[in-house]
């Protein structure tokens, strides 16, 4: 990166040495302390460019269930902090801000979905892994946007079943299985501020691109997909479909493993309704997270995810039957 570059970017010179410092620092530190780094495709580019592994809450949940390493750095929220702790309980899983929560998560609070599945008995509960540890407790699957669908068909095509806590989910997943699936209504605030005006505007702008959508966004913006799937399966998409030109309606992290696997294809990140400088859409749970962040994290062994031993046995048996259904990494 030349200086102009580094200057309207707002870093100073000092701050990119020490970056490079840091980047040396952290690969030491992972050797020193046997630790790995697992990063969700929506952090910062510099983690993506550190961590041991990159994926989606699919990939990265059967990559914290293989680890072998002592110490598990979750580069993401705190729900994936929580279940690789759920699968590790003997490790130590650390996260490099505990701030780092999540508006669908936090949609689902214990006691009220407590009450909730209580209203209908015999019901199987299929929970979003996006969701804290108390609740994948009180199901009877975890699931992801990879195999959503897939978990829902291993059902009988009678049962009857919760599906929690993102509405925009379930209803497309209730939509691809023809079954009625009774919803919670959680959503989260990333996907669901993904405008289908400013897609409308940048279809015309590109009428050539492929629309390609994550189900958490909003109904509207599913409708008008050229494909829907969760964030691997996007990457999947631009790299093996013949079309060049792509609007990228998911968190913008997403775009930067795009780049580098499709470089000659234009990707175009979709924009939010709220006015942000980058007109894309952030997490901002997940740009809480820092290099700097990280290497404290790796030298203090903290902040520490801990989940009580008797919600962990129950979230284990929810968590397991989805690691069980799926394809292996
Ligand atoms: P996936 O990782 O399943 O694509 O979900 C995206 C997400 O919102 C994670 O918080
Ligand atoms: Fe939660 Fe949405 Fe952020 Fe994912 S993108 S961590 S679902 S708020």
């Amino acid at each position: 990166m030349v200086l102009s570059q580094v200057k309207k970017q707002g870093y100073v010179t000092a701050d990119l040495a020490k970056g490079k410092n840091l980047v040396k620092e952290i690969a030491l530190l992972k050797k020193e302390k046997n630790a790995i780094i697992l990063a969700h495709y929506y952090q910062q580019e510099d983690i993506q460019d550190i961590a041991d592994y990159i994926g989606d809450s699919l990939g990265l949940a059967q990559e914290a269930a293989k680890t072998k390493a002592d110490v598990i750095l979750f580069a993401g929220v705190h729900f994936m902090g929580e279940t690789a702790k759920i699968l590790n309980p003997t490790k130590k899983v650390i996260i490099p801000d505990l701030n780092a929560g999540c508006s669908l998560a936090d949609s689902a609070p214990t006691d009220k979905f407590e009450a909730f599945v209580k209203n209908y008995p015999n019901h199987t509960v299929i929970s979003y892994i996006n969701c804290s540890a108390e609740i994948k407790a009180l199901s009877d699957i975890i699931c992801t946007s990879s195999n959503a669908v897939k978990i829902v068909d291993s059902l009988p095509k009678d049962a009857k079943i919760i599906f929690a806590p993102d509405i925009n989910l379930g209803r497309y997943v209730a939509k691809k299985t023809g079954r009625d699936l009774v919803l919670w209504d959680g959503t989260c605030e990333v996907h669901v501020e993904i405008s289908s005006d400013k897609l409308k505007f940048l279809r015309g702008k590109y009428p050539n691109a492929k629309l390609i959508a994550h189900p958490e966004c909003m109904e509207n913006v599913l409708a008008e997909a050229d494909f829907i799937g969760s964030t691997t399966a996007l990457l999947k998409f631009v790299e093996e479909d013949k079309a060049t030109e792509f609007i990228v309606a998911t968190e913008v992290g997403i775009i930067h493993k795009m780049k580098q696997a499709v470089p000659h294809k234009l990707l175009i990140p979709a924009p939010a309704n709220t006015d942000n400088t980058c007109a894309c859409s952030e997490c901002p749970y997940m740009k809480l997270n820092t290099l700097e962040k990280i290497h404290a994290s790796l030298v203090h062994l903290q902040p520490e995810i801990f989940v009580p031993e008797n919600i962990r046995l129950k979230a284990l048996k929810s968590v397991n039957r989805m690691l069980e259904l799926s394809v292996p990494s």
